[in-house]
């Protein structure tokens, strides 16, 4: 997500955009930049870094305009630095532009305009559509507003958009589809943001722009249409919240706004890779790499705490789906033990923050000794990113909580689109099955926010276990990575010991544990290891353990044994981690607040550990 600032007025715009990319700035932060509109010309101020790092670039600088916009970047398309920095502008100079989300048929869009004498600055996606709104705007001899719409018409994918011309140096056109923008209206002024944070403090009146809304924002009149030119009547609300929480969307923490957030970053990690109608699984920036990973003589994958855990998911898709060897190792044991790697092995780094040095260094040991290796990140130009041949970016967004939530869903959902071009190109997948995974991928956001609507329920039970000392999660075949995954949560953020177990491995030790103290937290979704499963619950439950249950709808079993039971909607085997994870974040989390612990940073703990 990218933060986006706008404003037309009476006032010195620059401060206002300058304080309001600072509100906005949990929203990414790789860069910032903006551009005032003064005396006929565009000037455009943007480096690398943080807003403070623009403010003191700014001080040089004559930053008198009353039109002006700003941007905050979370890169999707280009490393972070000052040329990939919004805004970005036409070849001409004609058009500023910043954009928040991703166009998907830039490339296409980049060709064309080439082979037209088109010239391009940056790798962004952004600039595309910036010097095609030019060229529109040129060929047609048209109005800026009207090159825009015409221009918008041609983009697939997601935008939210300020745009000024310099021939038309009275407004701010801006555009919506897919992200999300505010205009303020003030008294003979307008505001427009990506959120209301850099609004509420110069006015509580706002509308929420609509998918194909187009603004066209003057000092005293606002015009509002869609892209097609069709009025649109203007619905003002009075919105009155505390900036302090507006940061977290309302949310008291970031890592229950980032649990949410997963209906629409999973979302976000599949669009524009799975196409549904031609059967098909792209992820371009493996797409050179496909033919190795069809050979390989195996696969190793490497990460840290929870992306270790999608790894162990990812090892149970990529053999039972394509029939390659896995090995998941942790990347600091791996850089370390001398491992033996042959120059046909593929290995996988996974990494939310593509900073964690036990994986940067393992990746430069696998690059030393031959092998092939890739990155699956969340922050793009990262240095995992940068170190790697080729890779997947997550698009899971900023991920601000120091516990890791939205990120493991979308490295899996990564890794489920891997295996499954993998499977399918190898001839290893049924065809039928290959189907029914790519038409189950796009359900999975609607299953994700009916989990999330038991979140009432779910903190219930996490009431019940808050005093606990300890816990135990038992999971088989790839539920026990989900298992992993929310034990860690659960010590990382509210200090209570926790373990996740392969539930079978119980009876050879761990069982001693079980007590009438002890929660134990049992994945028992239907899948081929539901009947063991339960087993191994009744074997908790005959030692008077306490268990908290994950279950698909109208289970008959479970329900006997186990005194909470949380519904999980069904799915298909390898996508259910993606689902069963979700309660285990939100019983985690919970508890952690119950106790009083710092969720968004816990004791100890750092967001990236860029050291050893
Ligand atoms: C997960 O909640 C923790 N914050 C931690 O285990 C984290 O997953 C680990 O440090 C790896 O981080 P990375 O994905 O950014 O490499």
């Amino acid at each position: 997500m990218c933060g986006i600032v706008g404003y037309i007025g009476p006032k010195e715009a620059c401060p206002i955009l300058i304080n309001g990319l600072k509100r906005l700035e949990y929203r990414g932060y790789d860069s910032a930049g903006v551009a005032l509109l003064h005396e006929g010309e565009i000037d455009v101020y943007k480096c690398k870094g943080r807003v403070v790092d623009l403010e003191q670039h700014l001080e040089a600088h004559d930053t008198r305009a009353n039109v002006g916009m700003g941007h905050t970047r979370w890169a999707t398309h280009g490393e972070p630095n000052d040329t990939n920095a919004h805004p970005h502008v036409s070849m001409n100079g004609l058009f500023a532009i910043v954009h928040n989300g991703i166009i998907e048929n830039h490339a296409l869009l980049k060709e064309k305009l080439q082979a037209r004498g088109y010239s391009f600055r940056s790798e962004t996606d952004t600039e595309v559509l910036a010097n095609l709104i030019e060229y529109i705007y040129l060929k047609g001899k048209i109005d800026a507003e009207m090159a825009v719409r015409l221009a918008l018409t041609k983009v697939v994918g997601a935008y939210g958009l300020v745009i000024m011309c310099k021939n038309e140096p009275d407004k701010l056109i801006v555009a919506r589809k897919g992200s999300p923008l505010v205009i303020g209206v003030g008294q003979g002024e307008y505001f427009v943001a990506s959120d209301a944070t850099p609004i509420v403090e110069y006015t509580k009146n706002v509308i929420y722009l609509n998918d194909d809304d187009v603004a066209i924002l003057k000092r005293d009149e606002m015009i509002l249409k869609t892209v097609k030119n069709t009025p649109v009547s203007l619905s003002i609300h009075q919105v009155d919240i505390d900036i302090n929480k507006i940061e977290k969307g309302g949310f008291p923490h970031f890592m229950l706004k980032e649990i949410f957030e997963q209906v629409n970053s999973i979302y976000d990690t599949i669009r524009g890779r799975v196409n549904v109608e031609a059967s098909e699984i792209h992820l371009g920036g493996i797409a050179e790499i496909v033919p190795r990973m069809i050979n390989a003589r195996r696969v190793i994958i490497i990460g840290c705490g929870t992306s270790w855990h999608a790894g162990l998911v990812g090892e149970h898709m990529i053999e039972s789906l394509a029939r390659i060897p896995v090995e998941v190792e942790y990347a600091s044991e791996f850089r370390y033990r001398n491992p033996i790697i042959f120059e046909d092995d593929i290995v996988i780094a996974i990494s939310q923050s593509g900073e964690t040095a036990d994986t940067l260094a393992a990746i430069k040991y696998a690059k030393a000794h031959g092998a092939t290796v890739l990155g699956i990140c969340n922050v793009v130009g990262s240095s995992i990113a940068r170190e790697t041949e080729a890779g997947v970016y997550t698009h899971a967004g900023p991920e601000i909580g120091v516990a890791s939530t939205k990120a493991f869903t979308a490295q899996i959902s990564v890794l489920i689109m891997m295996a499954l071009q993998l499977g399918h190109k190898k001839g290893t997948l049924p065809e039928e099955l290959y189907q029914k995974y790519i038409n189950e991928l796009y359900n999975l956001p609607d299953k994700v926010k009916a989990i999330l609507e038991k979140n009432n329920d779910i903190k219930e039970i996490a009431a019940t276990y808050k005093d606990a000392s300890n816990a135990i999660y038992l999971g088989r075949g790839c539920q026990y990575p989900v298992a992993l995954e929310g034990a860690l949560k659960l010590k990382e953020i509210s200090y209570i010991h926790a373990e996740g177990y392969p539930a079978a491995e119980m009876k050879h030790g761990p069982i001693a544990l079980i007590d009438e103290h002890m929660p134990v937290f049992a994945i028992a979704t239907k899948d081929t290891y539901y009947d063991k499963i339960v087993s191994n619950i009744k074997e908790v439950q005959a030692r008077k353990g306490h268990v908290i249950a994950l279950v698909n709808p109208n289970d008959t079993l479970v329900n006997k044994l186990a005194e909470h039971l949380i519904e999980i909607p069904e799915t298909l085997e390898f996508l259910s981690p993606v689902l069963n994870v979700i309660p285990l974040q939100l019983i985690a989390y919970h508890i952690a607040v119950m106790r009083g612990c710092d969720v968004d940073m816990p004791r100890n703990l750092a967001k990236s550990v860029t050291v050893e």
